[in-house]
């Protein structure tokens, strides 16, 4: 079996490279790829080389991720999270191959308490959202063999995250202020690698099963919990802070105005992926405190 993975620098990107490697020969392509061209901003050259490889599986993980930037940049995010998302969907359909493709809790408007499930109806509040919930509709409009993961709040030992600037800042400042009013579940790229992989594998046997899934770590926090949870962890491996777990103050969104609208509730109901695929979907505090282990 043949696998293409588009966007393999990335958090998501970089798991994929090796949860998918045991599944086939795996060709993993970057925006400066030379051997085959793999720019999302330039989405004629991603139909050449779908057709040029004809891999049985491709496995996107290429994006706009950038919300504040894309609110001032619409065209471009939706160029590479819609318009190129769309070219290799349609690629995908001429050789018949799964198209697996990752979407965002940014396509509902955050509203209520209640966990979203995948038919609930969408209302991006950001061009990110939009660009994102655009990019899953050309994609299932496109392809049938599709899998799209809709996730959240993703986190990775490789490069910077939420977690690590936490611990920066506890060690430099005596108190933090962090949001308390956003709600949903960090989600580590590796959980994310390792169930795309599981899935790809049922969805071959079974097509019936290709679709759209939320895909999160199990429970829920804030971003004031998470951060809790980081220093807390932080304190029991022997690092020394400034500021404590206690001394991080919880503060409403409106404490930090930022160009994109981000919804309050961000909770995904994974009962369809974990019923579908016959997985469990470990809490979240498990994926932080093993990054953890690997970073501190
Ligand atoms: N991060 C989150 O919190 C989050 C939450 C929900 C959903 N998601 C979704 O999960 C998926 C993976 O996200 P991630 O966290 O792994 O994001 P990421 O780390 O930002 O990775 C995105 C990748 O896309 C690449 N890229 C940027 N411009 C490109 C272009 N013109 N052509 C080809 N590749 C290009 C980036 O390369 P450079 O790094 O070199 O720019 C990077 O390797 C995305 O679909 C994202 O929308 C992410």
């Amino acid at each position: 079996m043949k696998l293409l993975l588009l966007g393999k620098g990335g958090q998501v990107g970089w798991e994929l490279q090796r949860s998918l490697a045991p599944l086939g020969e795996l060709v993993a392509l970057d925006f400066d790829s030379t051997d085959f061209h793999a720019d999302f901003s330039h989405p004629e050259q991603l139909a050449e080389t779908v057709l040029k490889l004809r891999p049985d599986v491709i496995v996107n993980a290429a994006a706009h991720t950038a919300v504040d930037k894309a609110e001032s940049e619409p065209e471009f995010a939706r160029k590479l999270n819609a318009t190129s998302p769309g070219v290799v969907a349609q690629a995908a359909q001429q050789i018949g191959a799964l198209m697996v493709h990752y979407s965002t809790d940014y396509v509902f408007d955050g509203s209520g308490d209640k966990p979203w499930r995948e038919g609930d109806a969408t209302g991006p509040l950001s061009v990110y959202g939009q660009t994102k919930l655009e990019g899953e509709q050309q994609v299932a409009e496109h392809c049938a063999k599709h899998l799209i993961f809709r996730t959240s709040w993703v986190y990775a030992a490789r490069g910077g995250n939420f977690a690590k600037t936490m611990l920066r800042l506890a060690k430099e400042r005596d108190r933090l202020t962090v949001i308390d009013d956003q709600f949903g579940a960090p989600t580590g790229a590796e959980l994310l690698a390792d169930v795309t992989a599981h899935a790809i594998r049922d969805t071959l046997r079974d097509p019936a099963k290709a679709g759209l899934y939320h895909l999160v770590a199990g429970g829920e926090t804030t971003w004031h919990g998470y951060a809790r949870f980081v220093l807390e962890q932080a304190l029991a491996a022997g690092v020394a802070l400034k500021a404590s777990p206690g001394a991080v103050d919880p503060v409403p969104t409106s404490a930090f105005p930022t160009p994109a609208r981000r919804p309050h509730n961000s909770r995904l109901n994974t009962h369809k992926l974990q019923t579908t695929f016959g997985l469990t979907l470990p809490h979240w505090q498990l994926g932080v405190a093993r990054m953890l282990a690997e970073t501190l």
